[in-house]
């Protein structure tokens, strides 16, 4: 069974409601997800998972949130391996510029991304629906 740690940073829960929906989602494909506030994440266990699902929504000016998610995210990049790794998040005030950049640090450091999803404000019903699809890439 597959593994997937789904790790997130939310200021005011809409990264958090896509993560768990994308915990929802591995769950109904036969995986087993657990969902971790990044802040509460050890990174030395990042062997004990198959699959990641990374969420952090649109902070600063199109960067990733600077005090708890980047410096993890900068940590574990270089330490996935071949891996499958999913990126998401929320954004509200530009057009999702954020995740292009984080996308591209992604395949710079070699990151196999298997799939990203952007969200406006709160997840709605489509959101939800992407998540479970983007939940049964990593299973
Ligand atoms: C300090 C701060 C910086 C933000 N910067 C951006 C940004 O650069 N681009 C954007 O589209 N949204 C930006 N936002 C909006 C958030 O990304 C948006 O409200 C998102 O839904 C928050 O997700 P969360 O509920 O998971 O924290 C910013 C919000 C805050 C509080």
């Amino acid at each position: 069974m597959s593994k997937v740690a789904v790790i997130f940073w939310s200021g005011t829960g809409n990264t958090e409601a896509l993560a768990g929906f994308i915990g929802d989602g591995v769950a109904e494909a036969g995986g087993e997800a657990e969902v971790i506030q990044v802040s509460d994440f050890d990174t030395s266990s990042l062997d004990a998972y198959d699959a990641f699902a990374l969420g952090c929504p649109a902070m600063g000016s199109e960067e990733l949130e600077y005090d708890e998610f980047e410096p993890f995210w900068n940590e574990v990049k270089g330490e996935l391996g071949d891996k499958k790794v999913a990126l998401f998040g929320s954004y509200e005030w530009a057009d999702g510029e954020w995740m292009d950049t984080w996308k591209a640090d992604a395949a710079d450091a070699g990151v196999n991304v298997v799939d990203t999803l952007i969200c406006y404000d709160a997840p709605d019903a489509e959101a939800e629906a992407g998540a479970k699809t983007l939940a049964t890439k990593l299973v």
